[in-house]
């Protein structure tokens, strides 16, 4: 290593770390296409919020530049220190790093928008994100009983927050397809991404397809599906142990999670893994080096069930509700 070191440079010798490429969102901005997820839906019990902090600045080591985050995480403060903690290291600096985050439901009247995202640049101890998305087109009141603010008045105060410089790209999450029409007939700025859950389960083909048709990018959530531990007894193929994917992680030399991860890639999506595992976040970035056929791709999304890992029952009555 020093070897190498003395004769090509350090930068040359990083270089070689696993970076995910990124593409250009609708409004010109760049974003790159594997982003940390950060979400604890699923954390162990013996995890800790210090945990997010350790993998946001292990994330970033590995080759990570883009990090997912929401209010309703509250790990805004966490993630915040790992990116400081990787500029402090000088592994990067702030406009290498593409910052996503999200505005809770309780916050959806236009002129809340603001404040809150001020509100998480304060926790994030951040000038500006890259990425501001309403969470979910569901809105509540602060005790989490339903409300009925129209998301159209909400995009006004989303547009003001990048008119002020607060947020690069505005977009959204959980939006279903006639949500997000009513919204590109309604808006000035144009959604630059939507992010909802696909997987193998729940490959949401005709969101995908419509959401590109109209240039909005999609992020791609819980995209390991029913693969990783759901404690669910009803789990639907494919698990970890998956046959057909065992088959194409021996052909490239690879696991079944990078396999999943890199069909998502292969359907122009931007997969969110989350993991505070430091061996398993490294190889979750290191698919940038093999590409599936179309035909494993169709094969992959043949295991669709549309069985989502995240429902949101409580909410099916409330204005809105998406699925
Ligand atoms: N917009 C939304 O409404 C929304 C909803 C849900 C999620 N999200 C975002 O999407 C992110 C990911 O979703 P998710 O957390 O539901 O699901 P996920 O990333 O599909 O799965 C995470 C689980 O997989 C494990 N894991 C990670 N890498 C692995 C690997 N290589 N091999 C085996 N197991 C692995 C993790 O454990 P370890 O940590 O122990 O590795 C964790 O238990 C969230 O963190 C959040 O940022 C957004």
């Amino acid at each position: 290593m020093l070897l190498l070191l003395f004769f090509f440079g350090i930068n040359a010798v990083l270089a070689v770390v696993a970076q995910a490429p990124c593409i250009e969102l609708n409004d010109g901005n760049k974003i790159p296409v594997l982003a940390l997820g950060t979400g604890r839906g699923t954390a162990k019990e013996t995890e800790t919020l210090e945990d997010v902090r350790n993998a946001v600045l292990w994330a970033i080591e590995a080759g990570y530049r883009h990090i997912d985050t929401a209010a309703v995480y509250d790990d805004e403060e966490q993630v915040g220190q790992g990116i400081a903690d990787a500029i402090a290291k000088g592994i990067v600096t702030r406009e290498q790093i593409f910052v996503t985050t999200k505005l809770w439901n309780d916050k959806h009247a236009r002129d809340q928008v603001v404040p809150a995202l001020r509100e998480s640049l304060k926790r994030l101890g951040l000038d500006y994100v890259d990425l501001y998305l309403i969470h979910f087109p569901v809105s509540t009141k602060s005790d989490g009983s339903p409300d009925n603010i129209d998301y159209l008045d909400t995009w006004k105060g989303m547009e003001e927050a990048r008119q002020l410089g607060l947020t690069r790209s505005i977009g959204v999450s959980n939006f279903n397809l006639s949500q997000i029409d009513r919204l590109v007939a309604n808006c000035q700025v144009r959604p630059a991404v939507n992010e909802f859950e696909v997987n193998p389960t729940l490959t949401q083909e005709p969101l995908v397809s419509h959401c590109h048709s109209l240039g909005i990018a999609v992020m791609s959530y819980s995209p390991f599906g029913f693969l990783v531990s759901r404690k669910r007894d009803d789990a639907p193929p494919p698990k970890y142990d998956d046959p057909t994917l065992g088959a194409m992680a021996a052909k490239y030399g690879k696991t079944p999670g990078q396999i999943v991860l890199r069909y998502l890639i292969e359907r122009g999506l931007i997969p969110i893994p989350k993991s505070t595992n430091k061996k398993r976040l490294a190889e979750n970035i290191n698919i940038f080096d093999f590409q599936l056929t179309e035909d494993e791709v169709a094969t992959i999304s043949r295991f669709n069930k549309n069985t989502r890992v995240i429902s949101i029952d409580a909410w099916k009555d409330y204005p809105n509700y998406p699925f």
